[in-house]
Protein backbone atom coordinates (compact mmCIF):
# COMPACT_ATOMS: atom_id res chain seq x y z
CA UNK A 1 0.00 0.00 0.00
CA UNK A 2 0.98 3.32 -0.90
CA UNK A 3 0.40 4.66 2.81
CA UNK A 4 3.11 2.29 4.68
CA UNK A 5 5.71 2.69 2.10
CA UNK A 6 5.40 6.74 2.34
CA UNK A 7 7.94 6.77 5.30
CA UNK A 8 10.69 5.63 3.47
CA UNK A 9 12.56 7.59 0.06
CA UNK A 10 13.57 5.13 -2.43
CA UNK A 11 14.91 5.92 -6.02
CA UNK A 12 12.61 4.11 -8.64
CA UNK A 13 14.30 1.88 -10.70
CA UNK A 14 13.70 2.40 -14.49
CA UNK A 15 13.97 -0.86 -16.50
CA UNK A 16 15.96 0.15 -20.01
CA UNK A 17 15.78 -3.63 -20.93
CA UNK A 18 11.94 -3.69 -21.39
CA UNK A 19 9.72 -2.00 -23.69
CA UNK A 20 8.77 1.52 -22.93
CA UNK A 21 5.62 1.83 -20.73
CA UNK A 22 3.98 4.38 -22.49
CA UNK A 23 4.85 5.15 -26.44
CA UNK A 24 3.35 8.14 -28.32
CA UNK A 25 3.88 7.97 -32.50
CA UNK A 26 2.64 10.59 -34.54
CA UNK A 27 0.40 11.17 -32.34
CA UNK A 28 -2.91 13.41 -33.54
CA UNK A 29 -6.12 15.18 -32.90
CA UNK A 30 -8.45 17.23 -34.56
CA UNK A 31 -11.56 18.40 -33.20
CA UNK A 32 -14.88 18.54 -34.62
CA UNK A 33 -13.95 17.34 -38.37
CA UNK A 34 -17.55 16.14 -38.67
CA UNK A 35 -18.86 19.09 -37.88
CA UNK A 36 -16.78 21.15 -39.83
CA UNK A 37 -15.19 23.92 -38.41
CA UNK A 38 -12.48 21.95 -37.27
CA UNK A 39 -9.79 22.60 -34.51
CA UNK A 40 -6.39 20.99 -35.11
CA UNK A 41 -5.78 20.64 -31.16
CA UNK A 42 -2.23 18.35 -31.73
CA UNK A 43 -0.39 18.00 -34.86
CA UNK A 44 2.26 14.92 -34.72
CA UNK A 45 3.62 14.21 -31.14
CA UNK A 46 5.98 10.90 -30.03
CA UNK A 47 7.35 10.36 -26.97
CA UNK A 48 8.28 7.70 -24.61
CA UNK A 49 7.81 7.48 -21.25
CA UNK A 50 9.75 4.48 -19.08
CA UNK A 51 7.97 2.82 -16.16
CA UNK A 52 8.57 4.41 -12.80
CA UNK A 53 9.45 7.94 -14.58
CA UNK A 54 8.14 11.12 -13.88
CA UNK A 55 7.19 13.22 -16.87
CA UNK A 56 6.30 16.92 -17.29
CA UNK A 57 4.35 18.38 -20.06
CA UNK A 58 4.89 22.39 -19.94
CA UNK A 59 3.27 24.49 -22.95
CA UNK A 60 1.34 27.32 -24.03
CA UNK A 61 -2.42 27.32 -22.91
CA UNK A 62 -4.84 26.40 -25.65
CA UNK A 63 -1.49 24.29 -27.21
CA UNK A 64 -3.42 20.53 -26.83
CA UNK A 65 -1.99 19.63 -22.95
CA UNK A 66 -5.23 18.38 -21.52
CA UNK A 67 -5.93 16.83 -24.95
CA UNK A 68 -2.75 14.74 -24.99
CA UNK A 69 -4.36 13.69 -21.73
CA UNK A 70 -7.21 12.52 -22.17
CA UNK A 71 -5.73 10.34 -25.22
CA UNK A 72 -3.04 9.04 -23.17
CA UNK A 73 -5.71 8.03 -20.44
CA UNK A 74 -7.94 6.37 -23.05
CA UNK A 75 -10.93 9.39 -22.79
CA UNK A 76 -10.64 10.70 -26.09
CA UNK A 77 -9.66 9.33 -29.04
CA UNK A 78 -6.58 9.98 -31.66
CA UNK A 79 -7.13 11.31 -34.60
CA UNK A 80 -3.91 9.70 -35.76
CA UNK A 81 -0.82 8.03 -34.90
CA UNK A 82 -0.42 5.53 -32.14
CA UNK A 83 -0.42 4.98 -27.90
CA UNK A 84 0.91 2.10 -27.28
CA UNK A 85 1.51 0.56 -23.23
CA UNK A 86 4.22 -1.67 -22.77
CA UNK A 87 3.89 -2.23 -26.58
CA UNK A 88 0.28 -3.01 -26.67
CA UNK A 89 -1.68 -0.73 -29.15
CA UNK A 90 -4.43 1.47 -27.93
CA UNK A 91 -8.08 0.44 -27.78
CA UNK A 92 -6.36 -2.38 -26.24
CA UNK A 93 -6.25 -3.33 -22.55
CA UNK A 94 -4.41 -0.04 -20.81
CA UNK A 95 -2.68 -0.15 -17.32
CA UNK A 96 -4.44 0.85 -14.52
CA UNK A 97 -4.19 4.39 -13.80
CA UNK A 98 -5.83 7.07 -11.64
CA UNK A 99 -6.48 11.06 -12.97
CA UNK A 100 -5.90 14.16 -11.62
CA UNK A 101 -7.89 17.30 -13.64
CA UNK A 102 -7.83 20.89 -13.59
CA UNK A 103 -10.73 21.13 -11.64
CA UNK A 104 -11.29 18.90 -8.77
CA UNK A 105 -14.29 16.79 -10.15
CA UNK A 106 -16.00 15.15 -7.05
CA UNK A 107 -19.56 14.06 -6.47
CA UNK A 108 -21.29 16.82 -4.14
CA UNK A 109 -23.16 14.62 -2.83
CA UNK A 110 -20.94 12.43 -1.44
CA UNK A 111 -18.45 12.57 1.81
CA UNK A 112 -14.71 13.51 1.13
CA UNK A 113 -14.29 9.93 2.40
CA UNK A 114 -17.55 8.29 -0.16
CA UNK A 115 -15.63 10.70 -3.23
CA UNK A 116 -12.41 8.78 -2.29
CA UNK A 117 -13.33 5.75 -2.16
CA UNK A 118 -15.19 5.82 -5.41
CA UNK A 119 -12.70 4.19 -7.37
CA UNK A 120 -12.67 1.26 -5.12
CA UNK A 121 -16.52 0.73 -5.47
CA UNK A 122 -16.31 0.74 -9.26
CA UNK A 123 -13.62 -1.85 -9.13
CA UNK A 124 -15.65 -3.36 -6.56
CA UNK A 125 -12.81 -3.71 -4.35
CA UNK A 126 -11.78 -4.74 -1.07
CA UNK A 127 -14.37 -1.76 1.16
CA UNK A 128 -12.14 -2.25 4.54
CA UNK A 129 -9.06 -2.34 2.99
CA UNK A 130 -10.34 0.50 0.67
CA UNK A 131 -10.96 2.81 3.43
CA UNK A 132 -7.85 2.54 5.42
CA UNK A 133 -6.21 3.31 2.06
CA UNK A 134 -8.48 6.16 1.63
CA UNK A 135 -8.10 7.67 4.88
CA UNK A 136 -5.02 6.88 5.29
CA UNK A 137 -4.46 9.13 2.04
CA UNK A 138 -6.93 11.64 3.02
CA UNK A 139 -4.57 12.64 5.93
CA UNK A 140 -1.74 12.53 3.41
CA UNK A 141 -3.03 15.15 1.72
CA UNK A 142 -3.90 17.25 4.54
CA UNK A 143 -7.10 16.53 5.17
CA UNK A 144 -7.64 14.83 8.23
CA UNK A 145 -10.83 15.65 9.96
CA UNK A 146 -12.77 16.88 6.67
CA UNK A 147 -13.45 12.85 5.88
CA UNK A 148 -17.18 13.49 6.58
CA UNK A 149 -17.12 16.57 5.19
CA UNK A 150 -18.96 17.62 1.48
CA UNK A 151 -17.42 19.22 -0.99
CA UNK A 152 -19.13 22.17 -0.82
CA UNK A 153 -18.08 22.81 2.56
CA UNK A 154 -14.22 22.70 1.19
CA UNK A 155 -11.96 25.17 -0.60
CA UNK A 156 -11.21 24.97 -3.71
CA UNK A 157 -7.87 23.63 -2.96
CA UNK A 158 -8.76 21.43 -0.50
CA UNK A 159 -11.27 19.66 -2.97
CA UNK A 160 -8.47 19.61 -5.38
CA UNK A 161 -6.11 17.45 -2.63
CA UNK A 162 -9.05 14.94 -2.00
CA UNK A 163 -9.23 14.43 -5.91
CA UNK A 164 -5.77 13.86 -5.42
CA UNK A 165 -6.61 11.48 -2.96
CA UNK A 166 -8.61 9.53 -4.95
CA UNK A 167 -6.80 9.39 -8.30
CA UNK A 168 -4.45 7.27 -5.85
CA UNK A 169 -6.74 5.36 -3.95
CA UNK A 170 -6.14 2.27 -6.43
CA UNK A 171 -2.63 2.50 -6.15
CA UNK A 172 -2.59 2.63 -9.75
CA UNK A 173 0.51 2.11 -11.62
CA UNK A 174 -0.23 5.49 -14.06
CA UNK A 175 -0.88 8.55 -12.68
CA UNK A 176 -2.06 11.27 -14.83
CA UNK A 177 -2.25 14.97 -13.56
CA UNK A 178 -3.27 17.91 -15.27
CA UNK A 179 -2.31 20.94 -13.23
CA UNK A 180 -3.26 19.40 -10.48
CA UNK A 181 -2.19 21.91 -8.00
CA UNK A 182 -3.26 25.42 -10.37
CA UNK A 183 -6.04 26.25 -7.91
CA UNK A 184 -4.00 25.63 -4.44
CA UNK A 185 -2.25 28.86 -2.71
CA UNK A 186 1.68 29.00 -3.05
CA UNK A 187 2.12 27.58 -0.14
CA UNK A 188 -0.12 24.40 0.18
CA UNK A 189 1.77 24.22 -3.65
CA UNK A 190 4.83 23.73 -2.41
CA UNK A 191 3.82 21.21 -0.42
CA UNK A 192 2.07 19.62 -2.68
CA UNK A 193 4.90 19.11 -4.76
CA UNK A 194 7.02 17.68 -2.21
CA UNK A 195 4.40 15.25 -1.20
CA UNK A 196 4.34 14.14 -5.02
CA UNK A 197 7.76 13.33 -5.30
CA UNK A 198 7.39 11.57 -1.77
CA UNK A 199 4.34 9.59 -3.02
CA UNK A 200 6.22 9.15 -6.73
CA UNK A 201 9.66 7.95 -4.93
CA UNK A 202 7.77 5.79 -2.64
CA UNK A 203 5.31 3.93 -4.92
CA UNK A 204 7.33 3.81 -8.23
CA UNK A 205 3.98 4.91 -10.16
CA UNK A 206 5.00 6.44 -13.40
CA UNK A 207 3.57 9.83 -13.51
CA UNK A 208 2.72 12.00 -16.19
CA UNK A 209 2.13 15.88 -14.95
CA UNK A 210 1.05 18.97 -16.43
CA UNK A 211 1.83 21.89 -15.26
CA UNK A 212 2.22 26.02 -16.72
CA UNK A 213 5.31 25.82 -13.47
CA UNK A 214 8.05 25.85 -14.76
CA UNK A 215 9.94 25.83 -11.38
CA UNK A 216 7.53 22.91 -10.62
CA UNK A 217 7.94 20.97 -13.87
CA UNK A 218 11.99 20.92 -13.27
CA UNK A 219 11.70 20.16 -9.32
CA UNK A 220 9.94 17.04 -10.10
CA UNK A 221 10.79 15.52 -13.38
CA UNK A 222 13.00 13.01 -14.84
CA UNK A 223 12.56 14.67 -18.30
CA UNK A 224 10.70 17.64 -19.07
CA UNK A 225 8.26 17.33 -22.56
CA UNK A 226 8.09 21.33 -23.75
CA UNK A 227 5.40 21.96 -26.44
CA UNK A 228 4.73 24.63 -29.26
CA UNK A 229 2.02 26.49 -29.72
CA UNK A 230 -1.16 24.53 -30.89
CA UNK A 231 -1.38 22.32 -33.34
CA UNK A 232 1.65 21.50 -30.49
CA UNK A 233 4.62 18.86 -31.53
CA UNK A 234 7.17 18.60 -29.37
CA UNK A 235 9.47 21.52 -29.15
CA UNK A 236 11.94 19.57 -26.83
CA UNK A 237 12.54 17.29 -24.38
CA UNK A 238 15.15 17.99 -21.55
CA UNK A 239 16.55 15.12 -19.25
CA UNK A 240 16.83 16.69 -15.87
CA UNK A 241 19.75 15.62 -14.17
CA UNK A 242 19.44 16.43 -10.47
CA UNK A 243 19.65 14.64 -7.33
CA UNK A 244 16.74 13.44 -5.71
CA UNK A 245 14.94 13.95 -3.18
CA UNK A 246 14.85 17.55 -4.25
CA UNK A 247 13.77 20.00 -1.93
CA UNK A 248 12.67 24.09 -2.68
CA UNK A 249 16.28 24.85 -2.26
CA UNK A 250 17.42 23.07 -5.10
CA UNK A 251 15.65 26.17 -7.01
CA UNK A 252 18.71 28.16 -5.64
CA UNK A 253 21.12 25.28 -7.49
CA UNK A 254 22.64 26.87 -10.83
CA UNK A 255 21.95 23.49 -12.42
CA UNK A 256 18.73 24.20 -11.91
CA UNK A 257 18.24 27.79 -12.64
CA UNK A 258 19.76 26.50 -16.13
CA UNK A 259 17.30 24.00 -16.82
CA UNK A 260 14.40 26.35 -16.18
CA UNK A 261 16.54 29.31 -17.89
CA UNK A 262 16.58 27.04 -21.28
CA UNK A 263 13.11 26.49 -20.93
CA UNK A 264 11.98 30.06 -20.50
CA UNK A 265 13.98 30.35 -23.95
CA UNK A 266 12.28 27.77 -25.64
CA UNK A 267 9.02 29.78 -25.51
CA UNK A 268 10.72 32.83 -26.13
CA UNK A 269 11.92 31.67 -29.16
CA UNK A 270 8.61 30.80 -30.53
CA UNK A 271 7.13 33.55 -29.27
CA UNK A 272 4.85 31.67 -25.96
CA UNK A 273 6.70 34.32 -23.46
N1 LIG B 1 -14.05 19.21 -26.89
C1 LIG B 1 -13.46 20.09 -27.71
N2 LIG B 1 -14.02 20.44 -28.89
C2 LIG B 1 -13.41 21.30 -29.73
N3 LIG B 1 -12.21 21.87 -29.49
C3 LIG B 1 -11.61 21.58 -28.33
C4 LIG B 1 -12.19 20.67 -27.38
N4 LIG B 1 -11.34 20.57 -26.32
C5 LIG B 1 -10.30 21.36 -26.60
N5 LIG B 1 -10.45 21.96 -27.80
C6 LIG B 1 -9.50 22.87 -28.46
O1 LIG B 1 -8.25 22.21 -28.58
C7 LIG B 1 -7.18 23.07 -28.25
C8 LIG B 1 -6.35 22.46 -27.13
O2 LIG B 1 -7.12 22.41 -25.94
P1 LIG B 1 -6.53 21.80 -24.59
O3 LIG B 1 -7.60 21.89 -23.58
O4 LIG B 1 -5.98 20.46 -24.88
O5 LIG B 1 -5.34 22.82 -24.30
P2 LIG B 1 -4.38 22.93 -23.02
O6 LIG B 1 -2.98 22.93 -23.54
O7 LIG B 1 -4.73 21.92 -22.01
O8 LIG B 1 -4.70 24.41 -22.47
P3 LIG B 1 -4.63 24.97 -20.95
O9 LIG B 1 -3.17 25.10 -20.64
O10 LIG B 1 -5.29 26.32 -21.05
O11 LIG B 1 -5.36 24.03 -20.08
C9 LIG B 1 -7.80 24.42 -27.93
O12 LIG B 1 -7.71 25.24 -29.06
C10 LIG B 1 -9.24 24.10 -27.62
O13 LIG B 1 -10.06 25.16 -28.00
MG1 LIG C 1 -5.48 22.03 -20.12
Amino acid sequence: MIADSLARYRAPTVDASRPPFIMLKNVAKTYGARAGGSVQAVESVSFEIGRGEFTSIVGPSGCGKTTLLKMIGGLLPVSGGTIAYHGIPSGQKRPDLGMVFQDAVLLPWRTVLQNVMLPIEVARGDRAAGEKQARALIELVGLRGFDDKYPGELSGGMQQRASIARALVNDPALLLMDEPFGALDALTRERMTLELQRIWSSSRKTVLFITHSIPEAVLLSDRVIVMTTRPSRVAEIIDIDLPRPRTLQISGDIRFIRYAAHIRELFTATGDL
